[in-house]
Order: C-alpha cells, then sequence, then structure tokens
C-alpha cells in the first residue's frame, strides 16, 4: 500500500497556504464564488491532489466572520484560563540565585552581528516544566539559519534565545511532573519556540528528556538529542525501517552530525546494506559507524553507476542537500519500487521565503504523485524535526545502552561571546556554518 505519511510542517504548507489563501478570498468577497451545477455547495480544488472542501453559499461572509471572531475569542479566553491555571513559578529559590548568563539576539542577521551574551533573570517553569542547569549545549545548522532568519514563519520568536540540545542537572520540577526528579541528569532537545540552551539554566517540558543513559559523557549526552531525533524520525517513523527487514538504506552526506546518526540506526535495525556518500577523508570514520561502503560524494555520476549496475535502495535518506540531480538520480530507478525518499534540507539548503515554501509545496505534492503512480507506490518526504519527544528519546537512549548508538563529538567551545559567535573559523558557530564538521559542535556551559 502506498504510505501517504504527514508528519511534518513543510508537507501541510502548500495545502494550508492555499486553504488560507481561498478562505480568505471567500470571506472578503460579498458573495462567495458560486460553482454552476452545484447547488447551495461550493467545491474548492486545494491541491493537485483530489482533495476538496465544501463552503456554504446561503450565508453571508459577515456572519461567518462573525462566527470566526467568536470561535477565536472562546480559544484565546479557554488559552487564557489554562494559563491561568498553570501559572509560572520563578526558579529563583530553586538554583539559588535570581540571574544567569545566556546567549540572545533581538534581531536577525549575521551570527557574529546580532549574538549577544547577557545576564538576565533565571527561567519561570510551570507545572508540566523542569528546569535544568545546563552542563552542555550543542549546537546545530538550524540554530544558524534562525538567528540569520532564514524561517520567516517564525519570525514572531523575537528576542529569541538558541540552544536546542542539552544535557545538566535537574533543579527544580513543576507540580505536575512525574518521572523526572530534582537531581537527575538529564538531556533532550527543547522545541522550537522554547529553545534557549546557551544558558546557564533552561525551562524546558519534562515530556522532551530523558534521564542520560549510563556511561554517557555530558557532551556526548548534549550532542545527541536533536541529529538522533531528526534522523531516527526520518528513517524510522517516516521511511519505514523495520528491525531485522534487511532492507537497503542509501545515507547522502553519511559523515555530517545527521548522517552519522543515520548510519548508526540504519545499522542497528538490521539494514541488509548501508551506503554513503562523503570525502575520502572520512571514508575510515562513516565505515567505523556502519556505512558497507562509502562513495565519493564529489563524483558527477554516482547515480549513473549505480542504476548501470542494478543498484538500488528502500529508503534513500539525504542530510545535505546536494541540488536537484539526487532527485532525479533517486527517482530514475535507484528509488526501489515502493521506497521512501527522505530528504530533511530540501534540494538545495536555502532561505525558507514564500517564494521557497511554495517550490517545495509544488515539489512534495508531484514528487509524492510520480513516487505514487511510476516508482510503484513509492514516497517521497520533505520531513522536519521540530522537537523531541521522550518516548522516541528512551528508544535512542536504549541503543546507546547496548552500545549501538554513540553521539561524534567534533569540537568543544567554552561558555563565551567570543568563543560562541565570533567571526573567525576557529569558533563555534563559524566553525559549523563552514559546512565540514566531523561530528557535533558542544558549547561547554558549567564548565
Ligand atoms: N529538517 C530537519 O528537521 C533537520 C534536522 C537537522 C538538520 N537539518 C539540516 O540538515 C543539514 C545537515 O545538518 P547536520 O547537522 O547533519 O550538518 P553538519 O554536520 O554540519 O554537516 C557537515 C558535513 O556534511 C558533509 N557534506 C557537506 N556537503 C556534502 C555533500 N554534498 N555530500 C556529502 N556530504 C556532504 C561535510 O563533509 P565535507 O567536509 O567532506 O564536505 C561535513 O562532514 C543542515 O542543512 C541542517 O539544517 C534539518
Amino acid at each position: 500500500m502506498p504510505r501517504w505519511t504527514v508528519h511534518n510542517l513543510d508537507e501541510y504548507c502548500m495545502p494550508l497556504g492555499t486553504t488560507v489563501h481561498l478562505l480568505a478570498q471567500w470571506l472578503s468577497s460579498s458573495r462567495p464564488p458560486s460553482s454552476p451545477g452545484r447547488k447551495g455547495n461550493t467545491s474548492l480544488l486545494l491541491t493537485p491532489l483530489p482533495v476538496s472542501i465544501a463552503l456554504p453559499q446561503d450565508r453571508s461572509a459577515i456572519r461567518d466572520m462573525g462566527r470566526i471572531a467568536a470561535l477565536l475569542a472562546a480559544c484565546a479566553v479557554a488559552i487564557g484560563y489554562f494559563f491561568h491555571l498553570n501559572q509560572a513559578q520563578s526558579s529563583a529559590a530553586a538554583v539559588g540565585k535570581s540571574t544567569m548568563r545566556a546567549v540572545h539576539h533581538a534581531e536577525y542577521g549575521a551570527v557574529s552581528d546580532v549574538l549577544r551574551m547577557s545576564d538576565m533573570p533565571v527561567p519561570t517553569y510551570r507545572s508540566w516544566e523542569v528546569v535544568v542547569e545546563v552542563n552542555d549545549a550543542s549546537i546545530n545548522p538550524v540554530d544558524y539559519k534562525i538567528i540569520q532568519g532564514a524561517f520567516f514563519l517564525i519570525d514572531f520568536l523575537l528576542p529569541h534565545r538558541p540552544g536546542f540540545d542539552f544535557s545538566g542537572i535537574v533543579r527544580a520540577v513543576g507540580k505536575d511532573c512525574a518521572r523526572i526528579r530534582v537531581g537527575d541528569v538529564v538531556h533532550g532537545m527543547a522545541w522550537v519556540h522554547k529553545t534557549g540552551s546557551l544558558a546557564e539554566y533552561l525551562a524546558v517540558d519534562e515530556s522532551v528528556i530523558n534521564v542520560v543513559p549510563e556511561g554517557m559523557s555530558s557532551q556526548e549526552a548534549a550532542a545527541m538529542p536533536l541529529v538522533a531525533h531528526t534522523s531516527f524520525s526520518s528513517l524510522v517513523t517516516v521511511g519505514g525501517l523495520r528491525r531485522g527487514s534487511h532492507q537497503k538504506v542509501l545515507v547522502l552526506g553519511g559523515s555530517s552530525a545527521t548522517g552519522m546518526m543515520a548510519l548508526q540506526i540504519s545499522k542497528a535495525y538490521g539494514a541488509a546494506s548501508v551506503v554513503t556518500t562523503c570525502s575520502p577523508h572520512n571514508e575510515a570514520l562513516v565505515k567505523s559507524l556502519g556505512a558497507d561502503k562509502a562513495l565519493n560524494y564529489r563524483d558527477q555520476d554516482i547515480f549513473e553507476r549505480m542504476r548501470a549496475t542494478g543498484t538500488s535502495f528502500d529508503i534513500i535518506y539525504d542530510t545535505v542537500g546536494a541540488g536537484l540531480s539526487v532527485w532525479e538520480g533517486a527517482a530514475s530507478g535507484v528509488l526501489a519500487p515502493g521506497g521512501q525518499f527522505v530528504t530533511i534540507t530540501g534540494d538545495v539548503q536555502r532561505t525558507l521565503d514564500l517564494q521557497d515554501l511554495l517550490t517545495r509545496g509544488y515539489q512534495i505534492v508531484t514528487r509524492k504523485l510520480y513516487c505514487l503512480l511510476a516508482l510503484g507506490g513509492a514516497g517521497y518526504h520533505q520531513y522536519t524535526q521540530p522537537g523531541g519527544n521522550a518516548a522516541e528519546l528512551a528508544v535512542l537512549d536504549r541503543l546507546v545502552e547496548e552500545g549501538a548508538l554513540k553521539a561524534v563529538v567534533d569540537r568543544s567551545y567554552e561558555f563565551s561571546l567570543e568563543q560562541i559567535q565570533s567571526r573567525g573559523r576557529t569558533h563555534s558557530f563559524a566553525y559549523l556554518q563552514a559546512g565540514h564538521a566531523r561530528g557535533k559542535v558542544v558549547v561547554r556551559v558549567r564548565g
């Protein structure tokens, strides 16, 4: 059966954007558009997919707008009441001080221009949150992309505190937290709207953290969550990797932090063969992490040679966004019938503006159709990992305990503004942005 998995924001963009646009058009006209041949209903084609919604024709737009406003007001009251019941409390008493050092920015721009480190109040926390004293944080490309203002959809986040990944000690727990206790050493990945691990303390949902597995260093614990969640979800949840099913997996970018996780997860799940692309100088590294074969990504004819030798894969996982040629190569027979193509970058890594969003929406829909019709029910996915969850982290932590998964730390930096954001290539964000890291970049917050 073809899989129409819609797990992520990107895949909603086009249908959602089109719906909002059409709804706005409809509400702004005095009479709803009519559809000849259909009484009382107007059918709007949302996407090239056969999806339609029926809108009533015999009510005034103003009355409907009133209803929408009433609904929104009711939602606002309900949300307000919910937050009233769960008022945030200060962590000052629990952590023994009222201020902390934290990295933040109040405008979008180059990391070296806009990032600041200041004293600010220690976090408040709600009943479902814990306060973690951060030992180590790790940074990811998404951090500098947000700082640069690459995602217009989350512009509202300013002022913003970067840092998804962390490890540290729990200093306070909300009254509804049942799993995690004060004193636990934990790690996890914050959700996109609640980041801020480049700080001495972080308030974070209990539902995204776990106790750090025995024997895992604090740096490794901070290095793992975002890239492990992303690759696990891409391969297992979206890509359909199953334990013991002897699938063939191609990881594009085995030396990337996400790629390294993918190689190990594929091996741990018993993939029949794990092939990857990387530079020749990273071949030994990727093979030590589970790759059976490493191909030089600078060779132009990788997919042609695969086609010529009849090589195909059940899952192709793209972590690098190496261009349209990758999709074309995959679609020309290298993705096995019924296989899954999952990319976490799209064709190229670029700023997500409105035009990009529409282009991606168009690509997603047309490529899904192509996979379905021409590649025997295969799947195409642009996957986005918005945040972690403890259940998935537990699966990943079990792999760590079994010795099947480890986080590779490339470099670590001190918790100072100079070390984090300076212009030189030797500093954390600059090093990551150069695009040649061989593992995770960690910031030692609590030296
Ligand atoms: N959608 C999501 O939820 C999600 C989640 C995580 C990451 N991402 C995105 O995924 C991308 C990778 O993230 P990351 O943290 O894994 O990156 P990373 O660790 O910084 O990637 C750097 C590595 O990629 C290798 N590389 C660069 N271009 C390559 C190519 N064309 N083919 C093969 N290898 C190549 C580099 O090798 P050389 O030094 O040999 O060039 C280097 O080892 C980023 O764009 C990130 O924003 C998306």
